[in-house]
């Protein structure tokens, strides 16, 4: 599969948007008295490009973690989502921002934050690099965002179309 020319957002406007969104993050922690110990969990696969970018982006010191969620087949989404793999530390009193590549209908992001929740951490928050807030289904709301999109299957910067595309450096409209 090959990119549709030309992006939804090229490689340079992914690179400023994410170090704006850093930045962001970090004014906000400076804040709220919050800059000492981040905890970012990324969602398995499609966050992984943006992560990369984004913490090296940031002031703020961060440690990692991932979680795994499944539920899409294609481009539609199943409605239910499964946690195949969990972050090995506990978040429990932990300050965490929950790293997703897109939001869609809300449902893996909430289940997530859900999950999360339960175990208490000190403060959760949720970043998302996209959001078609059209499609949403359950109500979740980022408090950090990339871009703001129509309904529209993209696929590169680590999103996917069936694994295939998530090393082309910019995003694009799934070629029909
Ligand atoms: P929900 O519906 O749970 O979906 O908010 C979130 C997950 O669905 C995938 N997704 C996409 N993946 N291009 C992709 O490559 C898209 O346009 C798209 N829309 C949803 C994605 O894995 C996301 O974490
Ligand atoms: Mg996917």
């Amino acid at each position: 599969m090959r990119p549709l020319d030309p992006p939804l957002f090229s490689a340079d406007q992914i690179a400023r948007r994410v170090v704006e969104l850093a930045h962001e993050i970090d004014a906000d922690l400076e804040a709220k008295g919050r800059s000492g110990d981040l905890l970012l969990i990324a969602v398995l696969k499609g966050s992984v490009v943006f992560v990369a970018d984004l913490m090296r982006g940031m002031a703020t010191p961060v440690s990692i973690e991932f979680i795994r969620a499944r539920g899409y087949e294609g481009t539609e989404s199943s409605g239910n989502v499964e946690l195949t793999y969990l972050p090995e530390q506990s978040v429990a009193g932990r300050n965490v921002l929950l790293v997703e590549d897109i939001l869609d209908t809300g449902r893996t992001a909430d289940v997530i934050l859900q999950r999360l929740r339960a175990e208490g951490p000190a403060h959760l928050a949720l970043c998302a690099l996209l959001d078609k807030p059209s499609r949403r289904e359950v109500e979740v709301e980022a408090d950090y965002v990339g871009f703001t999109i129509d309904d529209f299957f993209v696929v590169g910067y680590g999103l996917d179309y069936n694994q295939q595309g998530r090393d082309w450096p910019a995003i694009h409209v799934l070629p029909e």
